[in-house]
């Protein structure tokens, strides 16, 4: 692929390899019955894409770039947001089903809650395309597209260590630990990638969860919702820590590092490092002002780009290239994947970090 390179092409490459000899025993690689690229359709054909609820400006941004992406190549757009939940979303899907989509991509609100519709889509011979978020528990997905999860949390995990250190140079350190929406499939990779870090240290001593609440289970975020991130450090804050200090906060995303600093600095205590992930603006600000300690760069752009990639391409009549054929596991299938590298963001790299970003471009430099 364009973006990564001859490096990334080679790794592309050969991951198409080792599929195509994986895929003896399946049906046939990347397909589930259906014609999952193998004929292609009409070029003005309607695409759906169905998106979960606004709970970061990552979301927004999709919207307009799916709209102004699928326009321009030619196709008929019909763009959703799901901001009523679970049961909404799932009529869109079978609306664009019913309207003849010819891809549906799915941010899904609840990964496991489209069984029904996706086979739906399936059986009216649509891709689906899961997008940013894997679907779960159906073999009716062909594609994922997203940043690598994973590697998102484990960056999330150093930057904490790192940033902890550099303000004091060895432990233990007092620390929190706050996962996304348990909904969503990526949360418990996120939170899976980052402990990867962090349970050796707090195996070893470094790190205290003077909470004690140290399972994802404990840790979740209902809905990505800030203020129930907000709610739950004031509780730990006024429960488990008296005078003592908080050192760092693991966070999943940069909404809800924004409310855990709040909640922090409402309790009169010194600013922890906090990480984050999206790049949102205000978050950026905050980095450059020395709040909160990262974000992770993963820039919508790129991601809608390529998943519109995968959809001229089927729309063609080719294969998408896909460069991970083993990490998605969704509960029945490996979902061929697409994932795009995430990139960590401190003070320290934030005016490199966004060159070319016509937003955060401006505001970094
Ligand atoms: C996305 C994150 C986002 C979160 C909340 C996740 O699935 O990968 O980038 O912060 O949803 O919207």
């Amino acid at each position: 692929m364009r973006m990564f390179g001859k490096a990334g092409k080679v790794a592309a490459i050969t991951a198409i390899a080792a599929l195509a000899l994986t895929a003896c025993g399946r049906s046939e690689s990347g397909s589930s019955g259906n014609a999952s690229g193998a004929a292609g359709f009409a070029k003005d054909a309607l695409i759906g894409v169905a998106l979960p609820q606004k709970t970061s400006e990552n979301w927004v941004l999709a919207e307009k770039l799916f709209n102004d992406g699928l326009t321009g190549a030619g196709f008929k757009a019909d763009v959703q947001f799901a901001n009523g939940g679970v049961s909404e979303q799932q009529n869109q899907i079978s609306s664009m089903v019913t309207k003849g989509a010819k891809v549906i991509v799915v941010g899904a609100i609840d990964g496991s809650q489209l069984g029904t519709q996706l086979k739906q889509a399936h059986d009216n011979g649509a891709i689906v395309i899961a997008y940013d978020r894997l679907v779960k528990n159906t073999d009716a997905v062909d594609y994922y597209v997203a940043y690598d999860n994973f590697k998102v949390g484990e960056l999330q995990g150093q930057a904490l260590l790192d940033g902890m250190k550099s303000k004091k140079a060895s432990g233990p350190y007092n620390v929190e630990l706050f996962a996304g929406s348990p909904d969503d499939a990526n949360a418990k990779v996120f939170f899976d990638g980052a402990m990867s870090v962090l349970k050796p240290k707090i195996d070893d001593g470094t790190l205290k969860v003077v909470s004690g609440q140290k399972s994802f289970e404990q840790a979740v975020t209902q809905g990505w919702k800030a203020e129930n991130a907000q709610k739950r450090m004031d509780t730990i804050l006024a429960g488990s820590y008296g005078s003592a200090a908080l050192d760092g906060v693991l966070s999943p995303n940069d909404t809800l590092a924004r409310a855990i600093l709040t909640s922090v600095k409402a309790a009169g205590k010194p600013t922890p490092v906090v990480t984050g992930q999206d790049s949102e603006v205000e978050s950026v600000k905050s980095i450059m002002a020395g709040q909160q300690y990262s974000t992770i760069n993963k820039d919508t752009r790129k991601l809608v780009e390529h998943a519109l990639e995968m959809v001229k391409g089927l729309q063609a009549g080719n294969k998408p290239e896909i460069n991970d054929d083993k990490s998605y596991n969704n509960g029945v299938k490996v979902v061929p994947a697409f994932l795009l590298p995430p990139v960590i963001v401190t003070k320290e790299n934030v005016k490199t970090a966004y060159e070319g970003d016509p937003v955060l471009g401006p505001i970094t430099k």
